[in-house]
């Protein structure tokens, strides 16, 4: 018999970003059913205006709720930080947006209240962080930086180049310089540049991603819903992206294990 609890999460991105996070829900969450979205054929939203990214988001969550997914995880700041309060507002089932679980443990962890933020034009624009970040401690020290092309550089699978290697050492010279103890990698996709950024920083920034926080919200979500899957057998995952499956399928098997079947649905481009 198929119960509420057997309706899949419904997790999704611009591209390979959110398997970050898929990751950490299926180490937490592994009886689960999930649905990952990628939008590949509209990637990259980073620099796209916010209210474009806003309509991405709402198209998206309609096609989640086309699959009864019973909680929705925006595992895009992009998206969070253009959609998520109207979203919550606006859908029936739970939201989780990647913002303020980076920020919660940002602000744990930082001993010198310097803490700073990487991300895309789309998220750092929209002065979402900053604002949570004062919400959560008044007296931290915010340090912003638009990391515009490290998403180009992971969409390809380049975690280890020169390119991208000197492409960091510019990006994070300026938040090095104000002496931060804490960066929030405020992109889905950064967390599979932390070989990088520890290198660049030499290992003296915390680098915090929401990655864990949200599988811990998640499963604290459904579990005060009933909704979490009572057994012992591991959970279906289907991957379906809007553009090249097989692309997809490349890239994303090296970050995310157990990846291995890709469905690709048409979807026109704003
Ligand atoms: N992974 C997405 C984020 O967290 C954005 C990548 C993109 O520019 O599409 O913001």
């Amino acid at each position: 018999m198929v119960t509420q609890a057997d309706r899949p999460i419904g997790v999704f991105d611009s591209g390979v970003g959110g398997l970050t996070v898929m990751r950490s829900l299926e180490e937490l969450l592994p009886q689960e059913n999930f649905i990952y979205f990628g939008d590949t054929a509209r990637f990259p939203y980073g620099p796209r205006p916010v209210e474009k990214v806003r309509e991405f988001a709402f198209q998206i969550m309609d096609l989640m709720v086309s699959f009864d997914v019973k909680l929705a995880v925006i595992a895009c700041n992009s998206m969070t930080a253009a959609a998520y309060f109207d979203s919550r507002k606006r859908m029936k089932i739970p939201v989780i947006g990647v913002i303020e679980p980076a920020v919660r443990t940002a602000v744990r962890v930082t001993h010198n209240h310097k803490v700073g933020v990487i991300g895309t034009k789309a998220t750092i624009e929209s002065g979402a962080y900053e604002q949570e970040i004062k919400i959560a401690n008044s007296k931290i020290e915010i340090s912003t930086q638009i990391c515009s092309k490290f998403v180009e550089h992971v969409e390809r699978g380049d975690t280890f180049s020169d390119e991208l290697f000197t492409l960091a050492e510019g990006y994070l010279e300026p938040l090095i310089r104000q002496g931060v103890d804490t960066l929030i990698l405020g992109c889905t996709h950064y967390p599979l540049l932390r070989g990088v950024l520890h290198s660049v920083t030499k290992g003296q920034v915390e680098l915090v991603s929401s990655a864990e926080e949200v599988a811990k919200d998640t499963y604290a979500v459904l579990h005060d819903l009933g909704l979490l899957r009572q057994t012992m057998s591991i959970g279906n995952r289907r991957f379906i992206v809007s553009g090249d499956s097989g692309q997809f399928l490349d890239v994303g098997s090296r970050f995310l294990a157990g990846l291995s079947e890709v469905e690709s649905i048409p979807w026109e481009d704003g």
